[in-house]
């Protein structure tokens, strides 16, 4: 019998990663112009009006009335709105309201930038895809974004249409801004993305150094200690901003505690099904130990609000709706009303780096999509009412 050749692992790994690099950038290349970065889809009337918080009928009378710029009108007579479009009409409603704070609802004097976690060390339990929709339906309804990418693997980050692997290799990676040694100004590395105010921090492979210089660091005691490392380099920036998105890492280092102890309100995806839930179980006592060990060496520990968002939900799957019902009756108000519903509209979108709010109705079935849309977008809205809370509104 044929003796199977050994392989050697390590030349074999690196041909596949040479073959998987290239066929990654021929798929960019195709699915994107090669040098025009993404672009952002009109949207409907009745998206605009949902996302401005109008009836179309009111949409349309301030039309009417020439109170609002024209927009894009096909040769059928409907109109579409750009993100830009939305925000100058945005702007033009808050100016002729009689309350401030109507059509942007942003930070006010004294109200402190919200920063959200997105965070479980449960693989592919949905965090990336979360922040990423959270960040945009922010952008869209009028707020000062900022996502950062705390991951290593960069999928936020591939998910605005970069390359990490060659667009932040050597600089301009949120690791620089956080790192030991000479760090740069936040400002530095802030990327402006296709979404009118949705700023992006880019992650990249290199944040992985954070983890390996941290035990150095706090041997020759370097200052701020990594806990309070994410903060303080935030603070340059956090005045031009209303939230920040974290996207975290799918374990629990140096980088997703630092984030955890700049963070206002944490999230928690969940995927219901008992093995998710048992492994979330080890997670939280985990993380509660941590956060003990970085509390008592001074990190500050005041959040405004944590919850459980349940992730890939299907209400038909008996086993599923036990797993939820359990969840709820151990966590009540902790866990969020709405789930993000399992969607192949989702799943498909980020096949072609996209998301919900980025691809086009018209390329999938429409049930699937509408589903998919109203279950992100109830999502959100109940995450923007936690944030309102938390600045007393
Ligand atoms: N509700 C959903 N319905 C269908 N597919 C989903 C849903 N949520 C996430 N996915 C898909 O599951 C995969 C993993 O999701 P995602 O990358 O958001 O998880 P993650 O927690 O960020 O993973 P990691 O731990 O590796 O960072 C992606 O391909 C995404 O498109
Ligand atoms: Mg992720």
């Amino acid at each position: 019998m044929a003796v199977t050749e050994p392989i050697h692992i390590n030349t074999r790994i690196r041909e596949n990663a040479q073959s998987l690099a290239s066929a990654l950038e021929q798929h960019l290349l195709k699915s994107f112009a090669p040098d025009a970065r993404k672009q952002l889809r009109l949207f409907s009337a009745g998206e605009a009006a949902d996302l401005l918080g109008i009836s179309p009928s009111f949409l349309r009378k301030l039309h009417f009335e020439e109170r609002v710029p024209e927009v894009h009108t096909t040769p059928g007579g409907r109109r579409h709105y750009s993100a830009t479009d939305l925000l100058a009409i945005r702007r033009i409603l808050e100016d002729n309201s009689r309350t401030t704070g109507t059509y942007l609802k942003g930070r006010r004097d004294g109200d402190k930038v919200q920063v959200l976690s997105f965070l479980n060390f449960k693989g592919g339990s949905g965090k990336t895809t979360s922040a990423i929709h959270a960040a945009q339906r922010f952008a869209l309804k009028g707020y000062r974004v900022l996502a950062v990418d705390i991951d290593p693997q960069a999928s936020l980050t591939s998910l605005f249409g970069y390359q990490p692997e060659y667009d932040f290799l050597h600089e301009g990676s949120l690791y620089d801004a956080i790192r030991y040694e000479n760090p740069l100004p936040f400002s530095s590395i802030i990327q402006k993305t296709y979404f009118p105010g949705l700023d992006l921090a880019p992650g990249g492979l290199i944040l992985q150094e954070f983890e390996h210089e941290t035990p150095t660091a706090l041997r020759t005691n370097i200052q701020p200690p990594f806990y309070a490392r994410m903060a303080a380099a935030l603070q340059e920036v956090e005045q031009d901003y209303d939230i920040i998105v974290f996207d975290c890492p799918p374990q629990l280092g140096y980088l997703t505690m630092s984030a955890l102890c700049a963070s206002t309100g944490v999230l928690i995806t969940v995927v219901p099904n008992m093995l998710d839930v048992a492994s979330m179980s080890q997670f939280l006592q985990m993380s509660a130990d941590l956060l003990d060990v970085v509390s008592n060496a001074g990190a500050r520990m005041e959040f405004d609000f944590l919850r459980f968002l349940i992730n890939r939900y299907e209400p038909s799957d008996g086993p599923q709706q036990q797993v939820v019902a359990f969840l709820r009756q151990l966590f009540s108000s902790e866990v969020m009303t709405s789930p993000m519903l399992k969607s192949t509209a989702i799943s498909d979108a980020g096949l072609t780096q996209q998301t919900i709010y980025e691809v086009e109705r018209s390329a999938f079935h429409r049930a699937t999509y509408d589903r998919a849309m109203e279950s992100l977008n109830a999502v959100n809205d109940e995450i923007e009412t936690l944030l309102q809370t938390a600045w007393g509104r």
